[in-house]
């Protein structure tokens, strides 16, 4: 069987990140693509300095030409900018919109039946435009944010509880953004339902209440401490799960910024939820039955997520 083939555009730090996870897992041939020239020739030469001693044969190859993502399976994208202290995922909008407009014809033109994973800030609004100047299939394009923001429910919960986080599955679902919603109804350890420890005396709502208020706020408290970017070995490892759930069509149920059609009452907008991603792409969109407050929470980072879309359509005519 040949090699699957993962480009990821963007050699940055979650890139790069990327490029080794996927060479040690097997996961197929890659290429790194930035507009950077150097860049990616470098980071792929270094990667594949790993090969000998990891012993993987996967080519890792380094490009700045569109040309060279052609029949990828899939396609992480990262390119763009970062964020630095003091900005929010929204401040990046203006810049990264044009990025995913160059990334987005490249892969319409290069790519276009591959399964395509966005992880480019601010995320919501940006998988929807990448999907927009893609033109590929809606279940196609996903975000990667509920993998990253549950992973880190998780460790914090798991922390709190001192169990192993094998045992703690989270769920997080709307916007990734301050307006994240952790649902700690089905929040579990070992199935039990967080409320449920609670109410053990395992813990206090007041420190779970600060668990998510620290889940939300999750990305910017490594920005703060990093000072030069943003987390990158989450980010990267959250986005090499979902691709390896449709490389082996696994049918696992991910959170993932998905293309609402309807469901959660929400209508031609990207917004966190549960789905599963197979050979399909986003197979299935998972609707939970949820409480007024989460809800009422939903509804939040949605209208947060519309507002963000408003501006994209303002800033980029063949949008609106
Ligand atoms: N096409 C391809 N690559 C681009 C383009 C473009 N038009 N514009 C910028 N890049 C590249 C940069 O040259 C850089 O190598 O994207 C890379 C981004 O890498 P980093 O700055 O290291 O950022 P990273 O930490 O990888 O995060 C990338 O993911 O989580 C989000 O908020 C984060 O939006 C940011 C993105």
């Amino acid at each position: 069987m040949a090699r699957k083939k993962i480009a990821l555009i963007g050699a940055g730090n979650i890139g790069g990140t990327l490029a080794h996870l996927a060479a040690l897992k097997g996961l197929g041939d890659i290429v790194l693509f930035d507009v950077v020239e150097g860049v990616p020739q470098g980071k792929a030469l270094d990667l594949s300095q790993c090969g000998p001693v990891e012993g993987f044969d996967a080519t890792i190859t380094g490009t700045n030409d569109y040309a060279d993502i052609a029949g990828a399976d899939v396609i992480i994208v990262t390119a763009g900018v970062a964020r630095k202290p003091g900005m929010s995922r929204d401040d990046l909008l203006g810049i990264n919109l044009k990025v995913m407009k160059a990334v987005g014809e490249g892969i319409k033109a290069n790519a276009p039946d591959a399964f395509v994973i966005c992880i480019t800030n601010p995320l919501d609004a940006m998988v929807w435009a990448l999907r927009e100047f893609s033109g590929l299939p809606h279940n196609k394009v996903v975000g990667m944010a509920g993998v990253l923001d549950s992973a880190r429910f998780s460790h914090f919960l798991a922390d709190e509880f001192k169990v192993s986080v094998k045992d703690v599955n989270s769920f997080v679902l709307g916007g990734h953004g301050d307006t994240m919603v952790p649902v700690l109804e089905y929040s579990t350890v070992s199935g039990i339902p967080v409320t449920d420890l609670i109410e053990m005396g395992m813990s206090t709502k007041e420190r779970v209440d600060a668990i998510v208020k620290r889940t939300r706020g999750g990305g910017g408290e490594i920005v703060g401490l990093l000072k030069t970017g943003s987390a990158f070995y989450a980010p990267a490892t959250s986005g090499i799960a979902m691709a390896e759930a449709y490389l082996y069509d696994q049918k696992r149920v991910l959170p993932c910024a998905a293309y609402l059609s309807g469901e959660y009452g929400v209508d031609d907008l990207y917004v966190g939820v549960p789905v599963v991603i197979g050979a399909g792409g986003v197979e299935k969109i998972v609707e939970v039955k949820l409480g007024a407050e989460a809800k009422a929470n939903l509804q939040v980072s949605v209208d947060a997520v519309k507002e963000l879309l408003v501006a994209c359509k303002g800033i980029d005519e063949t949008l609106a």
